[in-house]
């Protein structure tokens, strides 16, 4: 399908590290559901070369946050990287995506599952009121490899009824839980920091970025009974791959 896109214009690209940046955009008014995402785009020597960013903010925002980690051979993350304010980044008009909290079932506990940039959907479901209406708690795993990628600690700590936390895999970090999401999960420690438990009665799970952490967290909630949900035959798991 072919995207109108709209020029807008950026008024912050903030790094948080060398890697990981977060643009903010004005000049466009998207309608969207929390947790979709939307094709943003740059002219590169004469060509489109458009990519799927989830949406940081909550809908209604008159300003758009997308947040980004550079793959060094990537055809477009070096160069978001690159964009100052002033310059002119296009943006589809057609947001989509089903990792949106209408398509899932309510219970006792949320969720939210995420590697790197992955935490950006959960970011803009956060800051809407369903997620506190609909579910008793709500929990935020955000898993990096380095704690310098714990980022958006204002924002997590806004939300006083959320349970956050923190897996990092490349280094000892205090506070956080060691190793990856999957491991965790089935040795028990991701309920333990929770005090919840993680099972096909109580939770509805959503899972966010790299998509072999998808396939083998999938895999750890299946051992539990836990099954992909669909409109047809309702499940526990939601997932958006980012690659
Ligand atoms: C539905 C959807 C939503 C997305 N939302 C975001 C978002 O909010 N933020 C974001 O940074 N990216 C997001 N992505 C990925 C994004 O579209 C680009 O792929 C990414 O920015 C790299 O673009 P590129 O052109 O530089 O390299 P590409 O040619 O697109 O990717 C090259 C390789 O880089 C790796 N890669 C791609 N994206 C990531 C990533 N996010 N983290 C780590 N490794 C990656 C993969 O190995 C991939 O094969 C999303 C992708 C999808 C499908
Ligand atoms: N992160 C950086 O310091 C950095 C800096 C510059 C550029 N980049 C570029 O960014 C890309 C990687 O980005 P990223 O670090 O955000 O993403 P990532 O490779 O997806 O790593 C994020 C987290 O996901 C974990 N993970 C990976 N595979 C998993 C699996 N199968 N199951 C469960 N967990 C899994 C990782 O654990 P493990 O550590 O065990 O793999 C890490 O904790 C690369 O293209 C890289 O070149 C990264």
């Amino acid at each position: 399908m072919t995207s109108k896109f709209i020029a807008t214009r950026v008024v912050q690209n903030r790094h948080w590290t060398d890697a990981l940046f977060s643009l903010r955009v004005e000049g466009v008014r998207l309608a969207f559901e929390a947790g979709q995402f939307v094709r943003i785009a740059l002219d590169v020597e004469g060509e489109r070369v458009a990519r799927p960013f989830s949406m940081v903010n909550p809908p209604g925002d008159p300003v758009l946050e997308f947040y980004g980690i550079v793959v060094p051979q990537g055809p477009l993350s070096p160069r978001l990287a690159r964009l100052a304010p002033g310059d002119t980044l296009h943006v589809a008009s057609n947001p989509a995506g089903f990792l949106v909290l209408s398509e899932l079932p309510d219970a006792d506990t949320l969720w939210l599952l995420s590697t790197g940039t992955g935490i950006a959907p959960f970011l803009s479901i956060l800051g809407t009121e369903a997620p506190w209406r609909r579910y008793r708690n709500v929990v935020l795993v955000h898993a990096v490899r380095h704690a310098r990628e714990l980022v958006y600690r204002e924002t997590i700590e806004s939300f006083p009824k959320l349970k956050y936390l923190r897996i990092v895999s490349r280094e000892e970090t205090p506070g956080a839980l060691a190793g990856r999401i999957p491991a965790a999960l089935r040795d028990g420690r991701l309920e333990a920091a929770a005090g919840l438990a993680l099972a096909p009665e109580t939770s509805q799970v959503m899972l966010c970025g790299n998509p072999g952490m998808l396939k083998d967290t999938s895999a750890a909630l299946a051992e539990r009974g836990m099954r992909k949900h669909r409109r047809r035959a309702p499940g526990h798991i939601t997932v958006e791959s980012f690659w």
